[in-house]
């Protein structure tokens, strides 16, 4: 639990930082797996200010998003292309060919194909080192709604009802936001190596308090998390405020 969201995102930047760099001594990538969301926005803020005033590189970053909205052109304001060129990658050294984004322009029936490449190739890679995540107020994971399994892999999904009002701004109203997702399964992010979670403010504290002391259970499918023993979960005071 820290103090604030400021002071946890340059502590969760930080742990990346080191992590790239102590890849980078040995010439090896470091596979990289991203949230979007507000909740990771501060962190990647704090990387590109290493990477301006420190020269912290990524040139041996490869990095795979959670999820995408379905369908979405990536050119697209809401899409999470947009946003990871806008808060992260447009101001990195990261070779454009090493950015992992699932394609939210595919037609239906090559979707299934498509998750199947998405997981061989961070499987190929060596696994993540790395796994970022925020959490929604229904308890999802990428876009694992409640009824997600603990094994599921890359995959379409739809979207609950709450996460679709929860993006309703954005799109500038519900109706417009894609019923459907392509999110990384539970089964793909278990498979990281290190699982930071993260949540910032008392909105997030019923889910964090549930994720956390709750039941094991799809219903609530970040509760999966409690049987990682590589995660952490990184949370501000307001975030905590309900733990015991
Ligand atoms: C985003 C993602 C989602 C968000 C979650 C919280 O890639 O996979 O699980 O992390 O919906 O969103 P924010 O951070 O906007 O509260």
């Amino acid at each position: 639990v820290y103090p604030d969201q400021q002071t946890a995102s340059v502590t969760v930047a930080k742990r990346i930082a080191e992590l790239i760099i102590s890849k980078q001594k040995n010439n090896e990538p470091t596979v990289l797996g991203l949230a979007t969301g507000v909740t990771p926005i501060k962190v990647y803020a704090e990387l590109v200010r290493m990477h301006r005033q420190e020269g912290l590189s990524f040139k041996n970053v490869i990095t795979f998003n959670l999820d995408e909205y379905y369908p979405m052109l990536p050119t697209s304001a809401q899409s999470y292309v947009t946003f990871m060129n806008e808060n992260l990658f447009n101001h990195i050294d990261i070779d454009k060919k090493n950015i992992h984004i699932a394609d939210g322009t595919l037609s239906q029936p090559d979707v299934a194909q498509f998750c199947l490449a998405y997981e061989r190739k961070i499987t190929e890679l060596g696994g993540l080192d790395l796994q970022l995540l925020g959490i929604g107020r229904t308890g999802h994971i990428g876009f694992n709604e409640p009824g997600s399994a603990p094994n599921s892999g890359t995959r379409l999904v739809t979207l609950d009802d709450l996460t679709r009002g929860d993006a309703a701004r954005d799109f500038g109203g519900k109706e417009n936001v894609p019923t459907k997702a392509i999110t990384m399964g539970i089964g793909t992010i278990f498979k990281a190596r290190e699982i930071i979670l993260m949540a910032w403010n008392e909105k997030k504290a019923p889910i964090i308090k549930k994720a956390v002391e709750g039941e094991i259970s799809g219903e609530v499918p970040a509760t999966y998390l409690q049987l990682s023993d590589n995660v952490e979960f990184i949370v501000d005071q307001g975030a905590a405020s309900a733990l015991t």
